[in-house]
């Protein structure tokens, strides 16, 4: 990637010695070998630029304490507390923002209906259905939106819960912060909506795109954030939630285990370090960018994502073009829904792994 890369990673104190260049994958912070898995793994939403410096030390430092139980989420908790301007009783954390999603899920909608918008993220609506609970699923507009007038409208009395994921996974789209915060007041005075901000920090001005503001107000509203993306910490499993006490409890109250050690300690280290995110946020612009050139020489429409990924229209049936990629060692990912059949989602990964997408792709496209 470009100069002004290398400078934010520079500010970071990201580069490590002997990392040449930038524009180079060995300017990335060391990346696994992941034996036996593709040689592009493109079907995840991961962050490979990986935890930040403080958050490294951080994980180092807690093997100390390895042996005794988690003792202490409280120096993570201030910092949510203070960012997010709430009290202690309107936030919680959770191992991952998936099981807060589920749990959530699970317990707000029993005997009960879920309405979610399709296609979107939905492991925990697939978990639920596993319970009992269904999903009343509301297409996209025409322009891949939601559907905010046809999701309130969807609102029924087997309705317990509403769930939005901003910005959206697969397409990546922001919904208009107004029309957002329009919809979620209109329908939390109905059922909870569970507002999912995996990719909050992509955002531009995240603040004024979540919908915090809502639980600040009073409303029955809880929103999930995670540091499973932007600050590449999904195997430390970590998220919190941010919700009128009521809902906190009810969350705490189905929990069963505490947090990991080195999670917390990672995720306190590296929560609102501006150098670090601003380097992790350029680099996967940057990949964004890799993939939308990518699209571009091969002709295919991609929708601009504010997410890790992009969700890109294949110009064919997209189920035989992952046949394909992956015969090639490349994962992709597909969601379902017939109006969405050639579409197919690329996740931003390390350079080595989008260059060679760039170099298969054209042999795929042509069978
Ligand atoms: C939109 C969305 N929400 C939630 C999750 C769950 O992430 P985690 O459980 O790691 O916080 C994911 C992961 O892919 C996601 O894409």
């Amino acid at each position: 990637m470009q100069l002004s890369r290398r400078n934010t990673l520079l500010a970071g104190g990201l580069l490590l010695p002997g990392m040449a260049s930038a524009a180079t994958p060995s300017a990335l912070p060391p990346q696994p070998e992941h034996s036996g898995m593709a040689r592009a793994r493109l079907g995840v939403t991961e962050n490979p630029f990986g935890p930040s410096p403080a958050a490294r030390r951080a994980i180092v430092e807690s093997v100390a304490e390895a042996a005794y139980y988690p003792h202490s989420e409280a120096p993570l908790r201030d910092i949510i507390a203070r960012q997010e301007g709430l009290a202690h009783d309107h936030l919680t954390l959770s191992s991952g923002s998936l099981d807060a999603l589920t749990l959530l899920t699970v317990a707000i909608a029993q005997s009960g209906r879920v309405v979610a918008p399709a296609p979107s993220y939905d492991t925990h609506l697939i978990y639920a259905a596993r319970q009992g609970i269904e999903s009343d699923r509301v297409p996209l507009r025409a322009d891949h939106h939601f559907d905010l007038d046809a999701m309130l409208a969807a609102i029924g009395p087997q309705t317990k819960l509403a769930y939005v994921c901003n910005p959206n996974n697969p397409t990546g789209l922001r919904p208009d912060p107004e029309a957002l915060r329009a919809f979620c007041i209109a329908a939390s005075a109905k059922v909870p909506v569970l507002v999912d901000e995996a990719y909050f920090e992509l955002a531009p001005d995240p603040h004024r795109q979540s919908m915090a503001s809502l639980v600040r107000e009073g409303h029955d509203v809880i929103v999930t954030r995670t540091f499973s993306k932007v600050y590449g910490l999904a195997g430390f499993r970590i998220a919190y939630t941010l919700a009128q006490p009521e809902r906190i409890r009810l969350l705490n109250s189905r929990i069963t285990t505490s947090r990991n050690q080195a999670g917390l300690a990672a995720a306190a280290a590296c929560l609102g370090d501006t150098a670090y995110l601003a380097g992790a946020i350029a680099y996967l612009k940057g990949c964004r960018e890799q993939i939308y050139r990518i699209c571009e020489a091969n002709r295919l429409r991609y929708l601009p994502s504010d997410g890790t990924f992009v969700y890109i229209d294949c110009g064919m049936p997209a189920a035989a073009l992952q046949q394909r990629l992956k015969a090639l060692s490349v994962e992709v990912r597909l969601f379902e829904g017939e109006a969405y059949r050639n579409w197919m989602r690329v996740g931003t990964a390390t350079p080595a792994e989008l260059a060679y997408f760039a170099k298969v792709l054209p042999e795929a496209l042509k069978g």
